[in-house]
């Protein structure tokens, strides 16, 4: 008979973030985070920070897609569909509304605790990132987010309550979301809390000043020193704890076989995805990163201690999100890194309505170059097509895109498999419609289940079941067999 490639414990699930799809945003003592002050944009328009929140504007997290109340009905629906593991955040914010509150908040904490139960109820295993774009605007606002030293003890503070109370329900952490954006303005902001002058959410801005980026080198220090100190809290408070970095998986190609192109791919490979990873799995800075501030006139301090912190507190596993491959050539990308698009695009590939190009072997390419690298094992903890999708007179949502997609991904997780790599699970995104993080837009939809609710926030809320639920169930219940 033949071998099924999947492992029999497979983590098959689904994934979200939780100012994406909660809403809720200022209920049972939740304080605001970045993305509450975000606007909505779209691929043209880049969303902008705002400072108060103003009645012109729609900001999109506020609604979400109402998980916070429906939560019951949605890990219900993931349970039909056979989810193995749910991966979902905590809101910093809900947890501690300023960031540098003394005291936790019961309410949020409470939350939480349920859904984490209900989880259990259905025999599904919550994987849970501790944050992913939620820095409590206080943090933002007094601090200057992440650039500020006294915010690790303040995320620590975070981590060991989340590690204690639920302590036997969650075992499977994630430290910080898409680290690796922190070295550009995108990042800078949804990651990293730090607002820009011109307060535009664009991919990288190209006037940014050196010490606007070493501002953010040094945010992105003092988060490894954070996910450091928070590795080896999380293991003395539960050695059963499993915990793992989280990046944005860039595959980047030359654009073309000239030697310059090919330096640049690997440059952008270099900068992109091994930065991050080589201190949060190696436990140490890449030996190329001292030229590479140097050239860039990247200033921030590294404490002496800190280098000790790094070498004890690495991860686990590793868990990234992949959606797209880019290619690399010696003359930048230059106008490509737009708001919600980087990198060139690959002439020999299709591209989603957004312009990201489609490519599943991109995915075992990178599973490959991260086990090479890391010898860790893997976590595919994103990976979907944004799409516009109408629902039908009878209910129906037919979403053929995706799971051709789809289907095409998890053929290259079976390829690195069968390669020999440990790739332990698959959450695609998005378990359910919500909001997307680059545009704010409701209309880009990744979702398995399609909800009844526009850009303005206008609709029921309803959910239904869309074509690829019913794909994905059967992929499960095969165990990645009927494809
Ligand atoms: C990842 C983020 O970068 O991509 C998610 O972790 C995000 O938060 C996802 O939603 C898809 O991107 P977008 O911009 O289409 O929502």
């Amino acid at each position: 008979m033949k071998k099924n490639i999947f492992p029999e414990n497979f983590l098959w699930g689904g994934a979200v973030a939780a100012t994406q799809c909660e809403g809720a945003w200022n209920k049972d003592g939740k304080g605001e985070t970045v993305l509450d002050h975000c606007t909505a944009g779209d691929r043209e328009h880049p969303r902008i920070v705002t400072d108060s929140l103003e009645s012109i504007y729609s900001y999109p997290t506020h609604n979400g897609c109402h998980q916070y109340e429906r939560y019951e009905e949605d890990i219900a629906l993931f349970a039909e569909m056979g989810f193995k593991t749910y991966r979902l955040s905590i809101n910093w914010a809900r947890i501690y509304p300023n960031g540098d509150d003394l005291e936790p908040n019961q309410r949020g904490i409470e939350h939480y605790r349920k859904l984490f139960q209900c989880c259990r109820k259905y025999g599904i295993e919550p994987t849970v990132t501790m944050t992913h774009y939620d820095m409590p605007w206080n943090l933002c606002k007094k601090y200057g987010g992440w650039s500020d030293r006294r915010v690790v003890e303040f995320f620590v503070r975070y981590a060991r309550t989340i590690f204690t109370e639920y302590k036997g329900l969650v075992k499977r952490w994630l430290t910080f979301n898409e680290i690796n954006f922190g070295t550009v303005t995108y990042g800078g902001i949804v990651t990293s809390g730090i607002i820009p002058e011109n307060r535009k959410i664009v991919m990288d801005d190209p006037n940014a000043t050196p010490e606007e980026k070493s501002k953010r080198f040094q945010a992105l220090h003092n988060e490894f020193v954070a996910s450091a100190k928070v590795v080896q809290l999380g293991h003395e408070i539960d050695p059963e704890n499993q915990i793992g970095c989280m990046q944005c998986g860039f595959t980047y190609y030359p654009l073309t076989s000239k030697p310059e192109d090919i330096l640049a791919a690997q440059h952008d490979m270099e900068i992109w995805n091994y930065y991050c990873m080589d201190v949060q799995c190696k436990g140490k800075y890449p030996y190329w990163a001292k030229r590479f501030w140097e050239e860039n006139d990247i200033r921030f301090s590294i404490a002496e201690e800190d280098l000790a912190e790094l070498r004890e507190g690495t991860v686990d596993f590793i868990s990234f999100s992949y959606y797209k491959s880019d290619c690399s050539s010696e003359a930048g990308a230059g106008e490509q890194n737009n708001g919600t698009n980087f990198g060139i695009p690959n002439p020999h590939l299709p591209q989603t309505a957004w312009g990201w190009c489609i490519d599943p072997k991109g995915l075992r390419y990178l599973l490959n170059d991260f086990y090479a690298r890391y010898e860790l094992p893997l976590m595919i903890v994103e990976n979907g097509i944004g799409e516009y999708e109408i629902k039908e007179a009878d209910n129906r949502i037919h979403d053929q895109a995706r799971i051709e997609y789809l289907r095409e991904h998890v053929i290259a997780i079976r390829e690195a498999l069968q390669d020999g790599v440990p790739v332990i699970g698959y959450t695609p995104w998005s378990a359910i419609d919500i909001v997307s993080a680059g545009t704010g837009e409701m209309k880009k939809r990744y979702g398995f289940i399609y909800v009844d609710a526009d850009d303005s926030g206008n609709g029921s809320y309803d959910r239904y079941r869309k074509d690829s639920f019913y794909w994905y169930q059967k992929v499960i219940s095969s165990n990645g067999e009927n494809l």
